[in-house]
């Protein structure tokens, strides 16, 4: 058992996050985790079983008999056998994420499995809410990444799956941002020792520049051999 280098990638939604953190996954050789994908997926999963998130006792034993699985090579979730890969980018499942991922037991449940990733001796890009502050609080480096909320609600549209106008999409992340910094379990922060980015008028290459620069002066030298 290899201690992994953690690279913690959190923001709220619409940032980029997913694209930035894919490329430098890449780039180093890396694994990338999307683990708002996980509570994307744990919310379409939870409604399909007809599961109430305000219910505790069904939602207990739910986590309970959780049998997840995040393929990274090909952006794959898997949740008690069924294939969630492609219906999660919906803001529909992002609006049960965000209601799920408020639940404590949702939450522990999650983090152990996003724990699994650190003990593979390799360089992981994680991205969330909360990777730097309570999944790997001794992350290597940790990333706030940021943009205004109208630029966000553009990025996001710039997907395209959802239908949705600007206007709407600003309401929908609005709402989600809201619910994801105000929960009490691990809310959406800005921890002090996580390097803030605010991509509101870079271009991609710009923001991976910048990312590739702090990322290399924290690399040990034995894990630079991918770099360009
Ligand atoms: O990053 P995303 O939009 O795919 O995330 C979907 C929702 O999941 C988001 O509203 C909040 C939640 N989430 C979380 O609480 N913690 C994470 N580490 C990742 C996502």
């Amino acid at each position: 058992m290899q201690r992994s280098f953690i690279i913690a990638v959190d923001g709220p939604g619409g940032v980029g996050k997913s694209t930035v953190s894919k490329k430098i996954a890449r780039k180093l050789g890396g694994l990338y985790v999307d683990t708002g994908a996980m509570y994307r997926a744990f919310g379409l999963a939870m409604r399909d079983a007809g599961v109430n998130p305000d219910d505790d006792d069904a939602l207990t034993e739910f986590c309970s008999n959780l049998d997840i699985i995040y393929r990274a090579d090909e952006n794959g979730i898997f949740i008690n056998g069924l294939d969630y890969s492609e219906k999660i980018r919906t803001e529909e499942a992002g609006g049960l994420a965000s209601k799920a991922a408020a639940k404590s037991i949702v939450r522990r449940t999650l983090v152990a499995y996003q724990r699994t990733f650190g003990n593979d001796g390799i360089i992981v890009v994680m991205e969330g809410r909360d990777i730097g502050t309570v999944v790997y609080p001794e992350a290597d480096i940790k990333f706030f990444l940021d943009a205004d909320a109208e630029v966000r609600a553009l990025r996001r549209l710039k997907e395209g799956r959802d239908g949705l106008g600007v206007k709407d999409m600003k309401k929908a992340l609005a709402a989600r941002d809201r619910q994801d910094s105000t929960r009490k379990d691990s809310p959406l922060t800005r921890g002090d020792d996580a390097i803030y980015i605010d991509s509101t008028n870079c271009d991609i290459d710009e923001v991976i520049t910048l990312f590739m620069t702090h990322i290399k002066k924290r690399l040990p030298r034995e894990r630079t051999a991918p770099l360009d």
